[in-house]
């Protein structure tokens, strides 16, 4: 069994994108910029911010944080991502959710230019990407990938499981195992699968993204299987000073003696996700995707 160490590969893909931004600066090229909007004090958010805020700096990207109170109206959020819309100063920019009530999401990524949706929740960016075109992937389903093509793991013809249909991770994720490339046979399970254990032991390659802590136990896995745990439950825990435990989709101590490969939470996935951002931006700062 080998462990996935998310960190190491986002430490390692980190220190890519910074030795390609000295170059872009040494070049005199434009210094990348990332803008994040928060709106509220969610706590989970504000660390996530921070975090995003913080690899922007070790990268040497600037960043932005636009921080809103809980009661700004849809409108005024709306004038505000305008601004950066139009700012040609900001390559990409996300606004972080969960979002207060009385915001439609779904009207606010919409309001994003798709072109510096770094995010890549924009509807364009969806669509391009199950087609296989040029746009931004959205963070998890490309560190996943990313995990998965940095270890080598065969993909071609195997079967590829993925627990959840989420539009930000199962539905993506299952749209780029399956193209070209990658070349898995892609089945996605979710809450009104009937078999969901016969089906998890055929596959290959198991994507565990449902949000419930230990779900997958050893009796549902094949020997020799690479398992990916995209599951972030903070579960109450009096082991820990802050009072939880990350907790992932998958029974790990039990399941990880039968795998080829499998991620640990935290440190598989996790770490990934922040990076994918960073490469997005990036792109978007060189203009590779989008003029
Ligand atoms: N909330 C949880 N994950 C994400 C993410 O990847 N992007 C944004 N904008 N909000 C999130």
């Amino acid at each position: 069994m080998q462990l996935i160490d998310g960190k190491f590969i986002a430490d390692q893909v980190k220190s890519e994108i910074a030795e390609e931004v000295k170059s872009m600066m040494a070049a005199g090229k434009k210094q990348p910029h990332l803008a994040v909007i928060i709106v509220g004090h969610d706590g989970g958010s504000e660390t996530y911010v921070a975090h995003k805020v913080k690899s922007c700096a070790q990268v040497g990207f600037k960043s932005t944080k636009l921080a809103f109170e809980a009661d700004i109206t849809e409108d005024e959020l709306l004038k505000e991502i305008d601004k950066l819309n139009n700012d040609d100063d900001v390559d990409g920019f996300i606004v972080q959710l969960p979002l207060p009530k009385h915001i439609s999401e779904q009207k606010v990524i919409e309001a994003i230019n798709y072109k510096k949706d770094v995010d890549g929740f924009h509807p364009i960016n969806v669509g391009r990407m199950s087609i296989g075109l040029p746009c931004y992937v959205s963070a998890t389903p490309s560190g996943i990938v990313e995990l998965i093509k940095r270890y080598k793991i065969e993909t071609s013809g195997k079967n590829c499981v993925i627990i959840g249909r989420s539009n930000i991770v199962g539905k993506p994720v299952a749209s780029l195992m399956m193209q070209k490339g990658l070349d898995a046979t892609v089945t996605v399970c979710h809450s009104r699968t009937k078999n969901i254990k016969e089906i998890c032991r055929e596959a290959d390659i198991i994507i565990a993204a449902l949000g419930k802590p230990e779900f997958l136990t050893a009796d549902m896995v094949k020997d020799g299987v690479t398992i990916i745990d995209v599951g972030t439950t903070r579960v109450p825990s009096d082991k820990t000073k802050t009072g939880f435990k990350l907790t992932g989709d998958v029974k790990f101590d039990e399941v990880a003696p039968k795998c080829a490969f499998i991620t640990p939470v935290p440190g598989g996935v996790g770490p990934m996700t922040i990076v994918s951002l960073l490469k997005n931006t990036l792109l978007a700062a060189k203009k590779e995707v989008y003029k």
